[in-house]
């Protein structure tokens, strides 16, 4: 193996991906999408998208191995009162994953972040439909 593969090999799925800019277009498309999306705009209109956007780009750059510390609240406390169905969160994940995959990302990291998405899933969703 080359020195470069080594070196290529060994960085985090964070730059392999193009660092916080990357992760910041991701976030600003994935957010259209879901306030463009009629069953889920109604779970937005108190939110300060500003502040949300910030912690989401946190979270998502913490998760791919950045250096990056996610300053928002627990998944759990963030959600709660939101009845978010579980269609609700079945259509957010379906856009995320759209937009990583229109942007490029490779399928191993994908793959992993949608585990994590699927282990946080008990913490969102509050209301059977
Ligand atoms: C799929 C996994 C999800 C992740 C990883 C996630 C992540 C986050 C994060 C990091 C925040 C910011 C918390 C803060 O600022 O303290 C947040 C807030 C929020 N999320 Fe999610 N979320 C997910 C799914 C959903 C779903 C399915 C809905 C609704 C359909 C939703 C609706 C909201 C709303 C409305 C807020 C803002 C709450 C407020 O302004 O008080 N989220 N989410």
């Amino acid at each position: 193996m080359t020195e470069v593969e080594t070196v290529q090999d060994e960085q985090s799925p964070y730059a392999r991906v193009g660092g916080g800019a990357a992760v910041r277009v991701v976030v600003d498309r994935f957010y259209e999408l879901v306030i463009g999306d009629p069953t889920l705009a109604p779970y937005f209109v108190d939110s300060d998208l500003t502040n949300l956007k910030r912690h989401q780009v946190q979270l998502i750059s913490h998760l791919l191995g950045g250096p990056v510390t996610y300053a928002g609240r627990e998944l759990r406390d963030a959600h709660a009162g939101l009845a978010i169905t579980p269609e609700a969160y079945g259509r957010v994940v379906e856009h995320l994953v759209g937009v990583l995959v229109d942007a490029g990302v490779p399928d191993d990291i994908i793959a992993s972040l949608g585990g994590t998405l699927e282990a946080v899933q008990p913490d969102i969703v509050s209301q059977q439909s």
